[in-house]
């Protein structure tokens, strides 16, 4: 036989020799759930494993990841129901549990960088990423520019590093671009979530922002799952629009994206491996029918080869601690 591919397979050491992608803990963002409080740590039942932490235990898992060589987290707020209005207005106030948390985590441990969550969902009583006509039901695009801008300006005040538009509206990235320059934040980036698909793998997160809709869905603004050349279409608005980094939403049933935008843009490109993804491999390994630690790291690692530079994701701890081994 001329040719034999299983050659280069025969040991460990040649294996790794010809391996073409590897994950490393330069590639993980950890996203953090916060609640107010002291010394609360409650458990998000859908996702085995991750937690709403009151902020000084926050602080205390970020110096964890910290010490295990993650760079980045991204927080998302899980706000009481009495503080959520058809505005969002809870997400300006520069006192709120998310500015709170960002101030005490970059006093904790500046060398982590945060990452936040630009969109109205967890302030908002619709439960909707944008402000709501109450008559219509329309999601106002630039009457929500204005919130996502000021929340951006917020968010940077408190010492945010990169802001993620998570929202979906057109326009968003320049706008924020434009606010952030002229209030002094020429130097905080923006990950847009650029190709951000209306997707049912989200439901788990909701669970733990109690964020979900309270009337319609997502899909006048989150992108239809069946599409690729939209994708495209907002890699280049957003590139246009003076994003640092774009992202793919969800991660594993959208790897075909991320190679697609990989090959369109110059950008670095993230991938959210979202709640639904970790829920379904928590759930078959509880259950004993996949071996959830080796899923975890092969789910990992299709991302790299996809393309994707980084990768937001809740697995982010359990992988680092396996890698540092
Ligand atoms: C909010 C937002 C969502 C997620 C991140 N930011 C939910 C949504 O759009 O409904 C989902 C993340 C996950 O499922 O892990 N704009």
């Amino acid at each position: 036989m001329l040719s034999r591919p299983r050659r280069n397979r025969v040991n460990n050491s040649l294996r790794s020799l010809i391996k073409e992608n590897e994950l490393t803990i330069n590639d993980l963002i950890a996203p953090l759930f916060i609640v107010d409080g002291k010394d609360e740590l409650i458990p998000v039942d859908s996702m085995p494993g991750q937690f709403r932490y009151s902020i000084d235990l926050l602080v205390e898992k970020v110096k964890t990841l910290s010490s295990l060589g993650i760079k980045c987290v991204s927080l998302f707020p899980a706000l009481d129901d009495s503080l959520k209005d058809p505005n969002g207005s809870e997400s300006l106030n520069p006192d709120g549990l998310f500015q709170r948390a960002i101030k005490e985590v970059k006093n904790a441990c500046p060398e982590m960088l945060v990452m936040t969550d630009v969109a109205l969902d967890p302030y908002s009583s619709d439960g909707h990423d944008g402000i709501v006509n109450p008559d219509t039901g329309e999601i106002l695009n630039d009457q929500t520019l204005d919130v996502l801008a000021n929340m951006a300006i917020n968010q940077a005040n408190a010492g945010a590093d990169i802001i993620g538009p998570s929202d979906m509206m057109d326009g968003r990235v320049a706008f924020i671009r434009k606010a952030l320059d002229e209030s002094n934040h020429r130097n905080v980036g923006i990950m847009s979530y650029t190709a951000k698909y209306c997707s049912a793998f989200y439901g788990p997160f909701r669970d733990a922002l109690d964020s979900a809709p309270k009337s319609g869905d997502k899909k006048t603004y989150q992108m239809d799952f069946a599409n690729t050349r939209e994708a495209i279409r907002e890699t280049k608005l957003d590139e246009a629009e003076g994003a640092d980094i774009l992202m793919v939403k969800p991660g594993l049933p959208y790897l075909d994206v991320v190679k697609t935008m990989r090959e369109n843009t110059t950008l670095p490109i993230a991938v959210y491996n979202v709640s639904g993804e970790y829920a379904m491999v928590k759930a078959a390994d509880e259950k004993g029918w996949v071996d959830g630690e080796a899923v975890m790291m092969e789910m990992l690692t299709s991302f790299k080869r996809a393309g994707a530079d980084m990768i937001l994701t809740y697995f982010s701890e359990e992988a680092a601690r396996l890698l540092q081994k």
